[in-house]
């Protein structure tokens, strides 16, 4: 049966959210337990499907999961199959990060090609090309990438010719284990990445530069485990916090990092919200009338999260003159777009560009999104538009918002879960 969310709009925000750990470094941190036969302890793993699904991958591995609350024991003494199967790399892109560790450990892998999704192409070509060039034997058959490297990996130089966050991390576990150093140029720098690679040192491998766009690793012979805290997820805090701009309220997101999100809430502050930023975590609050325009555009870590894209834009929706939205990192993350359009939003969309002309109110409608930021998207939308909404599909919202309604209820929102 399908889940709905259906919302009363007009509600002010007010409150305390507790912001759960981060899904995109819970993720690869989890797959990272392959790279070795030792226990890998994870803390502030959030409650999600996503988090459910890729269990269910590293299971059928060989790994021997324990979960207790928020705590995830991962023990991956032997590795007996080295496919992840179509069925759950469908339903995930993160599985690709399955590629490197198998190959590492093992020295083959067969992975499903992820497939599209709604936000693009989603290609995977950097991921093949780093195990290319470190020396596997690379084939695409019946729709699997089929990796092997019977010898193992060499280390070398590889120069990303994009930065890919997932493309950094499995170039990180096919280089800890490889014979010699790799240097990798042009990486990911996000918070989550630079956690990963630190997870990775503290399960024993040598990697220098972090946090820099260079990173020098030393192959090691093994990795033994190690325990490990997720840091809070910035995306779902940047959510929170547009929130209650949104709906001029003030939330305080407990546990957030301010300096993850420094671009995000510049250009909130821009708008005319307080960001404050306290010990223990973020105070957000709107005491204007009005949201003022203001222009961003998506890039790479530290410029303006694509994945905050969505939900901006709803902010935008609603200004007192003209902004525009640029997606710089995927060809077609505008689905939300339609749909904001339909509750009344004046939104013109070319090519990268959303051009945004803020209306007075939005009007609550029935809703669907296709991906993961985009629902969440509809979700404020509906929690300002005057009457109700109901977003359909709500599945793709808990792929990455733990006990979202709770937390939203808690602060004043009015919803409920139906299914229909
Ligand atoms: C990660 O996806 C995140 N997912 C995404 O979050 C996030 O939107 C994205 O990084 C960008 O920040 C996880 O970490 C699990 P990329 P990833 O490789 O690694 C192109 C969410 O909502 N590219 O950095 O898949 C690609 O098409 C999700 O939580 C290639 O061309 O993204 C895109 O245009 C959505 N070839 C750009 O690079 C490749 O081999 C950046 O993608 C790899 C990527």
């Amino acid at each position: 049966m399908l889940q709905s969310m259906r919302i009363e709009g007009g509600h002010r925000l007010e409150g305390t959210v507790e912001i759960s750990g981060a899904k995109n470094l819970a993720l690869p941190a989890m797959v990272a337990s392959l790279l070795t036969d030792q226990p890998i302890v994870l803390h502030n793993v959030p409650n999600l499907t996503d988090i459910t699904t890729m269990l269910g991958i590293l299971e059928h591995l060989g790994s021997d999961p324990s979960c207790y609350g928020s705590d995830i024991t991962l023990c991956t003494k032997n590795i007996v199959n080295v496919e992840a199967p179509y069925d759950y790399v469908r339903k995930m892109r993160a599985s690709i990060l399955c590629l490197s560790p198998l190959v590492s450990r093992c020295g083959r892998a067969r992975v499903s090609l992820p497939g599209g999704c709604a936000i693009g192409l989603r290609s995977v070509d950097l991921h093949i090309r780093t195990l290319v060039l470190m020396g596997a034997d690379i084939s695409i058959e019946d729709g699997f990438i089929k990796a092997s490297a019977p010898n193992g990996l060499t280390g070398c130089e590889i120069e990303f010719p994009k930065v890919t966050v997932t493309g950094t991390e499995n170039a990180l576990m096919a280089s800890v284990l490889a014979k010699g150093s790799t240097r990798l140029v042009n990486v990911a720098i996000e918070p989550e990445v630079q956690e990963f690679a630190k997870l990775l040192n503290l399960m024993g491998a040598k990697i220098s530069g972090i946090g820099t766009s260079v990173l020098e690793i030393e192959g090691v012979e093994k990795l033994h485990g190690a325990e490990f805290n997720i840091i809070p997820d910035r995306i779902e805090a940047g959510t929170y916090a547009i929130a209650s701009s949104l709906t001029h309220g003030k939330i305080f997101l407990k546990n957030c990092i301010y300096g993850h999100l420094q671009c995000f809430f510049t250009a909130l502050q821009q708008t005319g919200t307080t960001v404050q930023n306290r010990e223990d975590g973020v105070l957000v609050y709107n005491n204007n009338d009005v949201i003022y325009p203001y222009c961003i555009y998506t890039d790479p870590y530290p410029a303006f999260p694509t994945d905050l894209q969505a939900q901006y834009m709803v902010l935008m929706s609603l200004c007192n003159g003209n902004a525009t939205v640029t997606e710089n990192l995927f060809e077609n993350r505008f689905m939300h777009v339609q749909e904001l359009i339909r509750m009344g939003a004046n939104i013109y969309v070319d090519g990268r560009c959303a051009r945004i002309t803020g209306v007075q109110s939005l009007k609550g409608a029935p809703v669907m999104a296709t991906d993961l930021r985009a629902s969440v998207a509809l979700v404020l939308a509906g929690l300002v538009a005057e009457g109700t909404t109901i977003v359909n599909r709500l599945y793709h919202i808990d792929r990455g918002y733990e006990n979202i309604d709770n937390k939203l209820c808690a602060c004043g929102a009015v919803l409920e879960r139906i299914t229909q």
